[in-house]
């Protein structure tokens, strides 16, 4: 039988080839699943009972991308947009309610033009954060961008959603350094910064992905670095009291230390729930400087982590993305086949006020019965330029006041299920509640739960109410944006009143038009 879904495959093929684009796939082609799988990186979502496109489209120009996106529409499929396929609840090739959609890939368009003269880039938003760092590190030692550590995470979603990562104390998110971005929006229009609008052009970095329309290209500000960094990974294992006196001690020293410090926690879950138990921790550590002003900065601000010069070693920035990423060598960076594949679980909190060390330590036994090997609580250091910035300033709204992020994650084995993890990591942000951020408890956006509340939209396009934008700003909107939603509802509003651009958390828009 001819269903509804073959109609609209059918509609949008005829229409992607009389605009030229011949690189596409439907699901009855053998290059599909390949296609399709190609950057899930959360195996939740390639399970069988997860609804799948009517068509994965890979454009390499603007041109085919902005056809991408009418034919979709023409073919009255839902849109969803992927870069690096890194969305932690795979909002860019899933729908609500199973909402028949067409997968516009970005894969193909994924070149970098760096301009060492004036310290900018020109990326295209399906460049990876490896393909970048690499162009950057290889057209000069003393350049660098402040991003994300996965190497196969896309530019099109990270920096929508802010952008985190070991150069942030010093020179902010990578939305921070967003110096212009060409977006086709849902009429096929190609704005810039210029014609977008002041809203639009503040919405879209920081705002999340999927909200506003494609970005086809950021264009970005470069940073120095010195031509030689530091960087660490001390462990240290023993009672839960050793454990959680370094956490607690840690959390006046990694938000506090120099801009150019970056020093954060990795708490693993498991290790046993008996009172003698031991428990591991690791600092991870990157100091833009030599290994001498390292050692007696952190010598002088945190002796209890005991740091031996055996455990921090010099190094290019370029090649300390590789190490950070998990990689070989620098080379490895634009590989986006080397990204791992897991059934996971994320959540993430804000901490503004210091947790007390009996606190801290109930914490570090709470983590020591969660699933071993199979979890982790990650602590990043704010402070520096991340407090510089007005909370107004980008949608991202946790700067100054916010001492550290934490992230959860729980991964599990497909036959082990996600039952337990999950449950078990649910009960764990509960047991946080009384020791982080409150009205609201904030959450970063890059890090997306669902469990925060979700938009339900059941139609690809239309579809929104005020009593949507008023659950929107209760629950997740109030988390990720803070007091920054309103203007972002104002932003949607503008460039996309019809919500053709909509996910599970996507911004509504005030009136459905
Ligand atoms: P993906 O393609 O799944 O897109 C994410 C969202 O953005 C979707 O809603 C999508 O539709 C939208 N989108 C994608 N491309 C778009 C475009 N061109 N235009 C408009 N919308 C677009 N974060 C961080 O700040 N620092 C870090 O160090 C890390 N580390 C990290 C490691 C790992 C293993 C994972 C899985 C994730 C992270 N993250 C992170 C979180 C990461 O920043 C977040 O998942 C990003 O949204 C991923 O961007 P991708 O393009 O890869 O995802």
């Amino acid at each position: 039988a001819v269903g509804a879904g073959d109609d609209a495959a059918r509609n949008l093929s005829s229409c992607l080839t009389s605009h030229g684009v011949t690189t596409f796939s439907l699901p009855s082609s053998p290059t599909y699943a390949a296609l399709l799988n190609s950057s899930i990186r959360n195996l939740r979502f390639a399970l069988p009972g997860v609804g799948k496109p009517a068509a994965v489209v890979l454009p390499s120009s603007k041109h085919g991308l902005r056809a991408a996106v009418l034919c979709a529409r023409a073919a009255a499929l839902a849109v969803r947009v992927r870069s690096g396929g890194h969305s932690y609840e795979g909002l860019s090739y899933t729908t609500e309610n199973r909402v028949p959609f067409a997968v516009i890939d970005l894969a193909g368009l994924s070149r970098v033009r760096v301009d060492g003269g004036s310290a900018t880039a020109w990326a295209e938003a399906g460049a990876t954060l490896g393909e970048l760092y690499h162009a950057v590190g290889t057209s000069s030692r003393t350049l660098a961008f402040p991003a994300g550590s996965c190497s196969t995470i896309g530019l099109g979603g990270i920096v929508s959603g802010g952008g985190f990562g070991l150069l942030s104390r010093k020179h902010g998110l990578a939305a921070d350094n967003v110096l212009d971005a060409v977006l086709i929006d849902p009429s096929g229009n190609i704005l810039t910064r210029d014609t977008m609008g002041d809203d639009v052009f503040w919405a879209i970095r920081g705002g999340g992905g999927g909200s506003w329309g494609v970005v086809y290209a950021w264009k970005l500000r470069l940073v120095p670095v010195p031509d030689t960094i530091t960087v660490f990974t001390a462990s240290r294992t023993g009672p839960v009291e050793l454990v959680a006196g370094l956490v607690h001690r840690w959390q006046f020293v990694g938000p506090n230390l120099p801009d150019d410090f970056y020093l954060s926690v990795y708490l693993p879950t498991g290790g046993g729930s008996s009172p003698d138990s031991n428990v591991s921790v690791s600092f991870t550590g990157q100091v833009l400087g030599p290994k001498r002003r390292a050692m007696a900065a952190l010598r002088r601000s945190f002796p209890e982590l005991g740091l031996a010069a055996s455990e921090l070693a010099e190094t290019s920035w370029l090649d300390a993305t590789a190490q950070f990423a998990g990689l070989a060598t620098a080379a490895d960076l634009p590989d986006r086949r080397l990204g791992s594949k897991q059934y996971s679980k994320g959540k993430s909190d804000y901490v503004r006020s210091p947790i007390p060390l009996h606190t801290m330590a109930g914490i570090v036994r709470y983590l020591a019965t969660g699933p071993p090997e199979g979890g982790c609580v990650i602590l990043d250091p704010y402070g520096g330029a991340m407090a510089r910035v007005g909370s107004g300033a980008t949608p991202f709204p946790h700067r100054a006041g916010t001492l550290y992020g934490v992230q959860y994650q729980v991964y599990w084995d497909e036959d082990a299920g996600e039952a337990a993890p999950v449950g078990w990591l649910r009960s764990l942000h509960s047991f946080m509640a009384p020791h982080v951020s409150r009205a609201p408890r904030g959450a970063y956006v890059n890090y997306l739960d669902l469990d925060l509340g979700v938009n339900d939209w059941t139609v690809a396009a239309g579809g929104s109410s005020e009593a949507a934008v008023a659950r929107a700003r209760a629950s997740w909107g109030a988390a990720y944006f803070g007091d920054n939603f309103d203007r972002l509802v104002r932003a949607k509003t503008a460039v996309d009143p019809g919500n053709v651009f909509n996910n599970a958390q996507s911004i509504p828009p005030l009136v459905n038009v």
